[in-house]
């Protein structure tokens, strides 16, 4: 399973970066609005500090204006994939984009059905927001392994990207249903690295070291 990071915050996907865990970065306009920085500039940023797809979001909600603002985004670097809101307009643009070669992510995935509708258009990824679901008592993860099932049975080539993970658990049960990618707030990679045995093991071979006497 690849890792993109879920932020906007280039200082934590730096700090990602340099542990060499993150395959990509998925951003929205409500983590870019979280930085108090221009869509453009954070988007050079990231650019720079990871090689891999770069998810940035349109704005626009009609065909034309996210044709508009999808041409610009993916002219602006090649890692650049343009996500698009999961709409009727959207999956439009999503033809036409995918006709072009241009990749994209179709974002606010809340059913399979949807989710089908996305690879018949020709989706790159699509990002079924799990916990979005779990917050209002559905089964985020149910949703993962439909679609994983529904694309594997077709051999639709869309990539599941499972969006809206909130904890360490989300991130096993996506991997272990077979989710291409995850996309992962910065916080929760630091919660799949820890571990209290690592740090009292660690502590107590650092103690031990101390009485090895010097030669
Ligand atoms: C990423 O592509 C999504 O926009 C993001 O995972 C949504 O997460 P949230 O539901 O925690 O806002």
């Amino acid at each position: 399973m690849q890792i993109f990071i879920d932020t906007a915050d280039i200082e934590e996907i730096r700090d990602a970066a340099a542990m060499g865990v993150i395959d990509g970065v998925t951003t929205n306009p409500s983590l870019v609005a979280k930085t108090g920085r221009p869509f453009q500039e954070v988007l050079v940023d990231i650019c720079e500090v990871v090689d891999g797809p770069i998810s940035a979001e349109v704005i626009a909600t009609d065909y034309e204006g996210m044709l508009k603002e999808a041409r610009a985004l993916a002219k602006m670097h090649e890692n650049i994939v343009v996500k698009i809101p999961l709409i009727a307009e959207g999956l439009k643009a999503v033809r036409t984009l995918t006709d072009e070669g241009i990749r994209t992510n179709v974002t606010l995935c809340f059913s399979p059905t949807q989710g089908l509708l996305a690879a018949k258009a020709g989706a790159t990824y699509i990002s079924p927001f799990i916990g979005r679901i779990d917050d209002i008592s559905g089964n985020g993860m149910e949703l993962v392994e439909q679609l994983v099932t529904i694309y594997q049975n077709y051999g639709l080539s869309t990539q599941v990207l499972a969006a809206s993970i909130r904890h360490p658990v989300h991130a096993v049960q996506a991997a272990l249903i077979g989710a291409h990618v995850a996309t992962i707030p910065h916080n929760v990679i630091l919660q799949l690295l820890k571990h209290p045995l690592t740090d009292i093991g660690l502590e107590r071979f650092l103690a031990d070291a101390k009485k090895i006497p010097t030669g």
